[in-house]
């Protein structure tokens, strides 16, 4: 194969006994038993046994962990097998070695089944990086960017690279800014996607674009979030949601099937408001049931005052029935579960356990037969079920609470079905009230409303459903899009409903509007999040185990210290003065 090696070491499994081979790598392991050296080598395809005599190499006798070496050697079968490696019947009686390269202790192990403190594993990435298991996790990206490369190359999309160094581009986070040296006080924006640019290309006549493209948002982190991610994006003319959906799932399936997963025949699709009401979350979880109901008819004219005050002025009491709760549902989970939802208003979560011998619970008391019949049958508890209960003014928030708690018991109690669950969610509703009232884009201000539904854009804007899908899996938002608004009247319309002044329109999205009067075909299209899909394809806990060097959830790289400082020279070029 070359100077250094014949063969991968991977490759080795299909070799015959008996053949000579050169191989290079890093010495994973060293066992010195006196007479005879064992070593594992290991490069990017696997691991393997050499066999060294110390008295013909006595060199070796100095190999420690992650040294570089080439050797020669002949293929034999090993005595005593080991099955917990791939190549673990072989092994290779080294006939010739060269040290390639020596190294220093290394700071954090490179085996898998170490387990090292994350940010020590961030700070010396490029040894976790040497683990087989993130080399894999990498292969895995590497077959998936290609495949989805080629399916849409076949599908007549052309890639095209957009400007990192532009404008706001409104996806509901921070901005990351660059400061402009020539222009003094003026800064770019990092994109928190190409969302306005892919728009632009369509108006260019481009019709089927598409970017595996870095985006940049400034918010909080999560285990599922990184500041700088990468999103496959898309966008098509002259199409609509349902033709974006079916070519979407024919991605994916490509997608799964590289990754070697079974892929549903069918992908369903679920409005916002089923989600919201069954599930309580716009991207259900839906391996497992817990599924919320209403319980307002059940509980009406009660006489516990904190639910039927809360029915007569409008608000809702909901549950959800918790089959066999009566042995899982203890007093101290009901507390965690209080506490988790504690925070989003909830003053308390009521349980009701069907016992053999009737109902109990601390509202119990409160409730006449024919309430405690009425939960019965809206629920449809049997004996040993547990019934939660939650009650607030808003739906919303009942909901929320309800749909939290459901992921919760879902977490403590293993409730999850190891099948894969996808659904398509439509139907989002155009905007929701901000804090104050104020209208705000749920997606953002470019997707259409429903036309269905135009007619209530100034009279009840939060009446709108818009043109806007999520692809969800197993309860994770993986992509989401929308069909674009392609009439500058109506987007001009959209911005002065979120509360834009003429200036503000004109200063942010000028450009746009304008280009969008230029005959503007009506398109739609999508951004799935490449860093998420990779990492439920790859079975990871973290987006940052398939980020090649990843920020940590401080939002910091401790490989290399950025962000830093920069010298007084520096700012002053830039016309920047720091507060601290
Ligand atoms: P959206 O904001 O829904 O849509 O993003 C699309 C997908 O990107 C992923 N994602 C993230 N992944 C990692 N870290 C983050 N901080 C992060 N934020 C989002 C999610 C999400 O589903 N321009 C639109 C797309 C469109 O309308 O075509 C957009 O960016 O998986």
């Amino acid at each position: 194969m070359g100077k250094y090696r014949s063969h991968d070491i991977g490759t080795l499994a299909a070799v015959s006994v008996g053949t000579d081979v050169q191989l290079a790598g890093w010495v994973h392991r060293v066992r010195d038993l006196g007479g005879v050296l064992f070593i594992e080598l290991r490069d990017r395809t696997g691991i393997v046994q050499l066999v060294i005599d110390p008295v013909q190499w006595a060199d070796a006798t100095s190999l420690r962990q992650e040294w570089v070496v080439s050797v020669s050697g002949v293929v034999q079968a090993r005595e005593v097998a080991n099955p917990t490696i791939a190549l673990g019947k072989i092994e290779l009686r080294v006939t010739g070695m060269e040290i390639l390269n020596r190294a220093i202790t290394p700071a954090i192990s490179v085996s898998d089944d170490i387990v090292v403190d994350e940010v020590l594993r961030m700070k010396y990435r490029y040894l976790d990086l040497r683990k087989p298991a993130s080399f894999s996790r990498f292969k895995l990206r590497h077959d998936v960017s290609q495949s989805i490369r080629r399916f849409l190359d076949g599908a007549g999309f052309i890639e095209v690279e957009t400007p990192l160094l532009t404008k706001s581009t409104p996806e509901g986070a921070r901005d990351y800014l660059v400061p402009s040296r020539v222009h003094p006080g003026e800064f770019f924006a990092l994109p928190q996607s190409p969302q306005l640019f892919k728009q632009l290309l369509m108006m260019s006549g481009f019709e089927k674009y598409f970017q595996i493209a870095k985006c940049f948002r400034d918010e909080d982190l999560r285990a599922d979030r990184q500041p700088e991610f990468t999103q496959v994006d898309l966008e098509l003319s002259f199409i609509n949601q349902d033709e974006i959906i079916a070519l979407v799932t024919d991605l994916l399936r490509g997608v799964f099937m590289v990754a070697g997963r079974s892929f549903p025949d069918h992908i369903p699709t679920m409005t916002y408001a089923d989600a919201m009401s069954r599930y309580g979350v716009d991207r259900p979880d839906m391996r497992f049931g817990l599924e919320l109901q209403n319980l307002n008819s059940a509980f009406a004219n009660s006489e516990f005052k904190v639910f039927t005050d809360i029915i007569s002025a409008g608000g809702h009491v909901m549950g959800i029935r918790v089959p066999n709760g009566v042995s899982l549902i203890s007093r101290k989970v009901v507390d965690d579960l209080q506490a988790s939802v504690a925070s989003m208003g909830i003053k308390g979560v009521s349980w009701f356990h069907f016992q053999p011998d009737g109902i109990t619970g601390p509202v119990v008391k409160f409730l006449s037969e024919s309430h405690l019949k009425a939960l019965t049958e809206s629920t449809g508890a049997l004996v040993g079920d547990t019934v939660l209960v939650v009650a607030n003014p808003t739906m919303r928030t009942v909901q929320e609470a309800l749909g939290k708690i459901r992921l919760e018991l879902a977490q403590r109690f293993s409730l999850r079905s190891e099948a894969d669950c996808l659904v398509w969610v439509v139907d989002f509703p155009l905007f929701e009230p901000g804090n104050n009232g104020e209208v705000m884009a749920v997606h953002h201000p470019f997707t259409a409303p429903n036309p269905e539904d135009i007619q209530w854009l100034e009279s009840e804007p939060f009446r709108v459903r818009s043109l806007a899908y999520d692809i969800v899996w197993n309860g994770t938002e993986i992509g989401g899009g929308s069909i674009r608004i392609s009439q500058f009247d109506l987007q001009e319309k959209v911005f002065r409903l979120l509360n834009l002044s003429e200036d503000e329109i004109n200063a942010k999205f000028g450009f746009f509007v304008d280009a969008l009067r230029h005959g503007t075909p009506p398109h739609g299209g999508l951004a799935l999040g490449l860093d998420r899909l990779i990492m439920m394809l790859a079975g990871a806990t973290s987006i940052r185990d398939v980020i090649a060097f990843p920020k940590t959830t401080a939002a910091v790289c401790p490989l290399t210290s950025a962000p830093s400082p920069v010298s007084d020279v520096q700012l002053k070029e830039l016309s920047i003065q720091c507060l601290k």
